[in-house]
């Protein structure tokens, strides 16, 4: 038997006060559907049909290529995204698992066990999937009858003051048979928020003589809806916390969880630690044994082993082994910095290959720039690589020596082992091995004081 997932994903999500669709809204550097398409992804389902609003294309495409959008022009209410896709489903005969796309912290294993649970049931035509929250205020509570059996769910804006007492809510999770759509249709949307309210089908199934399961998840924490920007920061800090303990598993130093922001894409080497105020994004690998941090932010970059990272901003790149960045430092996109490199304070470097061993220890802008190995920049030297029009290469060869408060006008050569005194503004290639000197010389007028000089 067959199992589809239907993601429901096209609610406007008022309670955010957005222009963006709830679902859209990053959680640790992922959109919240991204987490649930994953979890049901994980959980091995043959088909993922997502219910999108208006925004459909954007939500397709975080949803990716597997799943398949349906679109629901008016947002009526849950049941009414679900019966959108009756169409898609019309010859699918497998059973149906529904969820919310505001729910990203639920987990792939509790997902399987709630499937094969249901599985296992027989006669059994739809199945809740019930939490027990401390403060279960904002979700619909599970009102059971006196046989013990599910008999109804209540929206939390429906309930009486009796039934708000009520801890045990819906998680908003359910596995349905496919014959779910006809009930669907008998639905009214006679409530406070005339909505079609998904949950009804609990009471109509009742009603007609058919049995409802219910399935209590032992972690409730794994259920809480995002439905407002306080929601979204507390699962925020959940899935960080998730992704730093895995990573702490696996033999990484964070010095304070609290205060250490990691991507689920990110993979961090053996013994590595990471110091408070790092932020490490998107798809960045970083090597083993490394030191990261305080304050790093490092996006979609690869970093090799043994790498020192302090006070800086590494977007695009790639940092070599036993590199060491910062303080103060930024590393713009395109950038490849070779292996025992020092790039240091207030140095800004773009799309630029640095060669091994080699120094940019202050004060530095390097732009489109090529620099071979143990070539040592000096303070305050500027690759002025932009002419108001057009971008241009300076060319750095091994062994040169700049000294400081050099500019090099590209185009322009500097040739192997060759000099820059200090100062001096290059528009010529430099031969390998010379001393490129161009700046005026110095003069000393003698008894300027005497002769009437201001002081
Ligand atoms: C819903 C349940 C509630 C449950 C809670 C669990 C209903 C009526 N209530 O409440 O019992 O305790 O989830 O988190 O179902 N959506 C659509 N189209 C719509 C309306 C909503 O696709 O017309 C989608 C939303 O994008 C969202 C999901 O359905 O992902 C749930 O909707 P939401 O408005 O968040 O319902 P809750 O009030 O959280
Ligand atoms: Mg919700």
């Amino acid at each position: 038997m067959g199992l589809a997932a239907v993601i429901l994903a096209a609610g406007k999500g008022t309670r955010m006060k957005s222009k963006t669709p709830k679902v859209l809204h990053q959680l640790a550097g992922r959109p919240m559907l991204r987490y649930v398409v994953d979890a049901v992804t994980g959980a091995g389902v043959d088909r993922i049909l997502v219910v999108a609003g208006p925004e459909a294309a954007a939500i397709g495409e975080v949803a990716g290529s597997r799943a398949e959008v349906v679109v629901q022009e008016q947002q009526l209410g849950t049941a009414h995204a679900l019966l959108q896709a009756e169409s898609v489903l019309k010859d699918y005969d497998g059973d149906l698992v529904v969820l919310p796309g505001d729910t990203p912290l639920l987990r792939v294993e509790t997902l399987k066990r709630f499937y094969a649970d249901c599985r296992r049931q027989e006669g059994i035509e739809a199945t809740v999937l019930t939490v027990r929250f401390q403060d279960p205020t904002g979700y619909g509570r599970v009102i059971r009858n006196q046989d013990g059996k599910v008999g109804r769910i209540v929206e939390h804006r429906d309930a009486t003051q009796e039934e708000l007492l009520v801890n045990e809510v819906n998680a908003g999770v359910y596995c349905f048979k496919p014959s779910i759509f006809e009930v669907l249709r008998k639905i009214s949307p006679c409530n406070v928020q005339n909505e079609y309210y998904l949950p009804d089908v609990v009471k109509l199934l009742q009603e007609d003589g058919v049995a409802v399961g219910c399935w209590e998840a032992p972690d409730p924490e794994e259920f809480r809806g995002v439905n407002d920007r306080r929601q979204l920061a507390a699962a925020s800090q959940l899935i960080r916390r998730r992704i730093l303990e895995c990573l702490m598993d696996e033999g990484v130093t964070v010095v304070d969880p609290s205060a250490t922001y990691v991507d689920p894409d990110v993979v961090i080497g053996q013994d590595t630690v990471i110091f408070p105020f790092t932020f490490l994004e998107g798809k960045t690998v970083v090597g083993t044994d490394c030191r990261i941090g305080p304050w790093a932010r490092i996006s979609d970059s690869h970093l090799g082993a043994e790498v020192e990272v302090q006070n800086a901003v590494i977007t695009g790149s790639v940092i070599e082994n036993q590199a060491a960045i910062g303080p103060y430092t930024y590393i713009r996109p395109g950038c490849l910095i070779g292996s025992a490199v020092k790039i240091g304070g207030f140095v800004e470097v773009k799309k630029s290959k640095i060669g091994p061993d080699s120094k940019v220890p202050h004060l530095s802008y390097i732009g489109d720039a090529e620099i071979g190995r143990n070539v040592n920049v000096g303070a305050g030297t500027i690759t002025c690589n932009y002419d108001g029009a057009h971008k241009w290469p300076t060319i750095i060869e091994e062994d040169a020596f700049i000294g400081s408060n050099a500019n090099l006008v590209a185009p322009v050569r500097v040739g192997k082992g060759s000099y820059i005194a200090a100062g001096s503004t290059i528009t010529k290639d430099v031969p390998p091995g010379a001393l490129g000197v161009a700046r005026g010389r110095q003069t000393n007028i003698p008894d300027w004081r005497k002769k009437g000089s201001p002081q």
